[in-house]
């Protein structure tokens, strides 16, 4: 059973699916090549060609698959540099499959009666077998750069191996919870909702957590904020107590899954001005003015008392 269960995790499916597209993408230049060269057995070669394509498509659709959800199991701890290169690679790997599906299309055509359209078709599969090949290269070379490089997901690989090492530490526990620091007095009344606090969450949080979409039953963008809350933490945000509120707790990493979810941690700076909002009291509106406006009290008039002369 553990055995099944190591295969079946995401990264390990991850690992085993992306060498498919890769080993097609490449073979499928050759055959298209061949196919325009030749005259005897054309309509064979191309339909082999055309079901390459297909394969191609449908495994770069399933590497993409099993990506997604291997990237929602990365730890949130990762560098900043490392997640940058988790976006890039993602952005070339999930287009593979159209690219793919291209190619398979134009091969069909080249299959079909007018000379024309075949050899219209054929010349364009040419470039755009290369255009694919150089395409699922470059994500290749990516996602081998985070692996080899970097490590990422190679944990699942070597953690259950070491089952039953003496280290007695639990996995997940080497987790580094993202750092915080002291909030200073003066941070508290220039926090600022509109500019400081509500672009965070627009960029990093109400994908998720929206009307619609209210993942973990938490919306944060319908309600007033401190009242937002969610089915397994209750009360998102505790004004006042930052690092007491869930909000917090799973944006660190201290609550898992870490905020937000399968995605690049947020920056110290935009933590830490989360935190001196919530600190602050939590307030979506400009703070009340801390003293009333001057002209409501004239400011008590000065009396300089000069040696000799009496007070007025
Ligand atoms: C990609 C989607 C996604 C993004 C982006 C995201 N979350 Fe979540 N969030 C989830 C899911 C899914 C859950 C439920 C997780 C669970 O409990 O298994 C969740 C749960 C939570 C919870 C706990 C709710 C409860 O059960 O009480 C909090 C708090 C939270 N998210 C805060 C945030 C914050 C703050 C951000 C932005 C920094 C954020 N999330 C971004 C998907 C997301």
């Amino acid at each position: 059973m553990e055995v099944l269960e190591f295969w079946l995790t995401p990264p390990v499916m991850h690992a085993l699916a992306v060498h498919a597209p890769l080993g097609l993408a490449f073979a499928g230049v050759p055959l298209i090549f061949i196919s325009a060269a030749i005259a005897r057995e054309r309509a064979t070669v191309r339909g082999l060609t055309v079901a390459c394509y297909a394969a191609l498509a449908g495994s770069a659709f399933l590497a993409k698959y099993t990506g997604e959800r291997a990237r929602s199991e990365l730890s949130g701890a990762l560098p900043g540099n490392v997640w940058d290169l988790v976006s890039q690679h993602e952005f070339f790997a999930e287009k593979v499959w159209i690219f793919a599906l291209v190619t398979t299309a134009l091969m069909a055509l080249s299959l079909l009666r007018p000379r024309w359209v075949q050899s219209t078709a054929m010349t364009l599969a040419m470039i755009a077998g290369l255009a694919t090949a150089s395409w699922t290269a470059v994500a290749g070379h990516l996602g081998g750069a985070l692996v080899y490089i970097h490590g990422v997901g190679v944990a699942h690989v070597v953690e259950p191996m070491q089952v039953g090492a003496a280290s007695g530490v639990p996995a997940g526990t080497t987790d580094v919870l993202l750092p915080i620091r002291e909030i200073e007095p003066a941070e508290l009344a220039s926090i600022e909702f509109a500019r400081d606090i509500r672009p965070v969450l627009e960029e990093a949080c109400i994908d998720c957590h929206n009307m619609d979409k209210a993942r973990g039953g938490l919306d944060l963008e319908t309600a007033p904020l401190v009242e937002a809350e969610g089915k397994k933490a209750g009360r998102a945000i505790i004004p006042g107590d930052p690092d007491a509120s869930p909000f917090i707790k799973y944006i660190r990493g201290e609550l898992k899954p870490q905020m937000p979810k399968g995605e690049k941690p947020i920056s110290p700076d935009e933590l830490h001005a989360l935190r001196v909002w919530i600190k602050a009291g939590a307030l979506e509106g400009p703070a009340p003015a801390a003293s009333p406006p001057d002209t409501l009290s004239p400011p008590a008039p000065t009396v300089t008392v000069q040696p000799g002369s009496a007070p007025q």
